[in-house]
């Protein structure tokens, strides 16, 4: 049997807790050929993410280049969540020091060098603020036919979890957000209405422990850390918020998705940042995103404890 033609990507993101564990599915599953890495400023400001950008990438063995992203939002001062994700953007277990130096380039310039390069349409997985994909589409707007698709962790349809409207990918850069729903480029939206049904549990990430490879334990360690904090908040387990945009590319079969038109509010007194999904088709317009509206969590989980196997694998070879 032929294997399967790999998918292009580049992995932009915030890291933050459930990036990482985004960043080491993508690495474990084998379906992707990681083109470039680009740093988010988001969960915490640009120096920390590129840093936990360069950290994660060395322990899971990316060696695509990574470029720093946009410091600040297209408009409102940056902002963090260091109550979800520690003064770090990435607190709990000891990471390796970057052992590879950052690209000269910063993450518009590399994501336009590897788009315009690669033969393939090239698919972006945007995890944190779109800030860095929306000035890319701003500055390229030649290459757009080169993205194959955004699949971005963003929003939510029926709530936000910073406001009571907005996610917080969103409402770190609304006009950003606005700027890629806008662009015409095919859009695999996984925001609150999936991720916050993507859980996983204690027994989960210690099925994950158990696998007692140098990768396993770390994510254990960032689920048990994620899990901490939304249980003091109420959540039955750790949303896979970023995961969710990984696993929907490798495992679309597992997820409910309903193609729509979003748009972005950038002016509501009380929504800004909020994601307003033309649910039952009534502006007229036509769908400029698919929508992920659930997923089958226990299968979710078992594919996310066996992507983790890889690692135990890698060291063997
Ligand atoms: C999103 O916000 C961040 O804290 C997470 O990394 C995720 O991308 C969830 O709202
Ligand atoms: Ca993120």
């Amino acid at each position: 049997m032929s294997e399967q033609k790999k998918i292009p990507v580049i992995l932009d993101g915030d890291p933050g807790h459930d990036d990482a564990i985004a960043w080491t599915l993508a690495r474990a599953c084998g379906r992707f050929d990681i083109l470039a890495v680009t740093s988010a400023a988001g969960n915490c400001g640009i120096e920390k993410s590129t840093y936990n950008a360069r950290r994660i990438c060395r322990l899971i063995g990316i060696d695509a280049p990574i470029a720093k992203g946009c410091p600040q939002p297209f408009i409102e001062p940056a902002m963090n969540a260091p109550s979800v994700h520690g003064e770090s953007g990435l607190d709990g277990p000891v990471l390796p020091e970057p052992d590879r130096p950052l690209s000269e380039l910063n993450a518009v310039e590399l994501m336009a060098k590897v788009i315009s390069e690669n033969e393939d349409p090239v698919t972006v997985v945007s995890t944190g603020p779109l800030t860095n994909t929306a000035a890319f589409l701003l500055a390229h707007p030649e290459l757009k036919s080169k993205i194959a698709r955004i699949s971005l962790m963003g929003g939510g349809i029926s709530t936000g979890n910073w406001t009571p409207a907005a996610e917080f990918n969103i409402l770190v850069d609304p006009e950003a957000a606005k700027t890629v729903f806008e662009s015409g480029v095919p859009i695999l939206m996984a925001g609150l209405d999936v991720t916050e049904k993507a859980l996983i549990f204690p027994s989960d990430f210690e099925r994950i422990r158990a696998l007692q490879n140098p990768v396993s334990d770390i994510v254990s360690a960032w689920l048990e850390f994620f899990y901490i904090f939304h249980k003091s908040i109420g959540y039955a387990g750790a949303p896979m918020h970023d995961p969710c945009a990984v696993m929907a590319l490798i495992h679309p079969e597992i997820f409910r998705m309903q193609p729509m038109h979003v748009d972005i509010e950038t002016c509501g007194e009380y929504s800004r940042g909020a994601t307003i999904g033309d649910v039952l088709g009534l502006s007229g317009k036509e769908p400029n995103a698919t929508v992920i509206l659930g997923v089958d969590r226990d299968a979710f989980a078992d594919y996310l404890v066996d992507a983790m196997k890889f690692y135990g694998e890698a060291k063997k070879a």
